[in-house]
C-alpha cells in the first residue's frame, strides 16, 4: 500500500500499453479505473481475467472522441464515489498512410480519438484536482510526435499537439498541485507497433540502439514515478523512453 492510496483514471485500459499501466498503477497501491470504447465487446472478459490475476478495475465505456460522451463518463464516475486524482491520457489509434493518400476521414479520426480526447477528458476532472489541490496528468505521446514519421502526418500531428497542451495547462496549474506532463515511448511490443508490415518493422528495429522493441512495463514504471508523491517536482516534462532511436 502507498503512503497515500489514489484514484487513477487511464483511458484506453484495456489497450497493450493501457493494461500494463492499469496493473503497474494498482501495484502500487492506488485504485484504478479503465476505460474501454463502446464496440468493445471483451470488456466483461478482461475484467474477470484481471480479476483472476488479483487486479480489481473498474471500468467505464466512453468515445474518448466525443466530448458528450466524456462527460456523461465523468458524471458516472462520480456518482460511482470516485475522485480522480491521476489522469493516464492514453487512448490512441493509428491510420497509417503517406499523407498524399490520406483521407479527411483518417486525418480526423487520429486527430479526434488521440488528440480532442486530451480536452475531452481532462477538461472535466481537473476542478476536481484543483479543488483538492493534488492531481496528476500523463498524456501518452509518441516518439513520432517529436521526429515525425513516415506515414504518419496525423499521428505525429496529434502526438506533438498533446505535448502543446501539456506546457500549456502545466503552466495555469502548478500553483495548485496539479502536474501535466509528458511521456513518449518508442517502439513497444503491442499489437499497434507489431501489426506495422514486418519489413517495415525489421527496419525500424535495425535504428534502434537498444537493438529490440521497448517493454511496456518499462514505460509503466515511468508513469508510476510521475504519478507518484516524489514526482511533484516534474512539471511541463516531456519525457522519452526508446531505446535511444531519438536522442535530442
Ligand atoms: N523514408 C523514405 N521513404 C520511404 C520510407 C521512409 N521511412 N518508407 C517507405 N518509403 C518509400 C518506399 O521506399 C516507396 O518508395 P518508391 O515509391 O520509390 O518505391 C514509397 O515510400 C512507398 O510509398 P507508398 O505510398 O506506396 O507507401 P506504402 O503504401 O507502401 O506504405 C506506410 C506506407 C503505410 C506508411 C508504411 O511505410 C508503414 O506502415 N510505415 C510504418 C509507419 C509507422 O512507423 N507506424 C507506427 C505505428 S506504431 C505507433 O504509431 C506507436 C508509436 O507511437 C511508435
Amino acid at each position: 500500500m502507498v503512503a497515500e492510496q489514489r484514484t487513477a483514471l487511464i483511458t484506453g485500459g484495456m489497450g497493450g500499453l493501457g493494461e500494463v499501466i492499469a496493473r503497474t498503477l494498482h501495484d502500487a497501491g492506488h485504485r484504478v479505473l479503465v476505460t474501454y470504447s463502446p464496440g468493445n465487446d471483451h470488456a466483461p472478459t478482461w475484467l474477470s481475467e484481471q480479476a483472476a490475476d488479483g487486479y480489481k478495475f473498474s471500468a467505464y465505456a466512453v468515445d474518448v472522441a466525443d466530448d458528450v460522451s466524456c462527460q456523461a463518463m465523468v458524471e458516472k464516475i462520480h456518482a460511482d464515489g470516485h475522485r480522480i486524482d491521476i489522469l493516464v491520457n492514453n487512448a490512441g489509434t493509428t491510420r497509417d498512410g503517406t499523407f498524399r493518400k490520406m483521407s479527411k476521414v483518417n486525418w480526423d479520426a487520429v486527430l479526434r480519438t488521440n488528440l480532442d480526447s486530451v480536452f475531452n477528458v481532462t477538461r472535466p476532472l481537473l476542478d476536481g484536482m484543483l479543488e483538492r489541490g493534488w492531481g496528476r496528468i500523463i498524456n501518452i505521446s509518441s516518439i513520432n510526435g517529436n521526429k515525425g514519421q513516415f506515414g504518419q502526418t496525423n499521428y505525429s500531428a496529434a502526438k506533438a499537439g498533446m505535448h502543446g497542451f501539456t506546457k500549456a495547462l502545466a503552466q495555469e496549474v502548478a500553483r495548485k498541485g496539479v502536474t501535466v506532463n509528458t511521456v513518449s515511448p518508442g517502439y513497444l511490443s503491442t499489437k499497434m507497433v507489431t501489426a506495422v508490415p514486418e519489413d517495415v518493422l525489421g527496419q525500424i528495429v535495425a535504428g534502434i540502439p537498444v537493438g529490440r522493441l521497448g517493454k511496456p512495463e518499462e514505460i509503466a514504471g515511468l508513469i508510476a514515478f510521475i504519478a507518484s508523491a516524489a514526482g511533484a517536482f516534474m512539471t511541463g516534462s516531456n519525457v522519452s523512453m526508446n531505446g535511444g532511436q531519438h536522442m535530442y
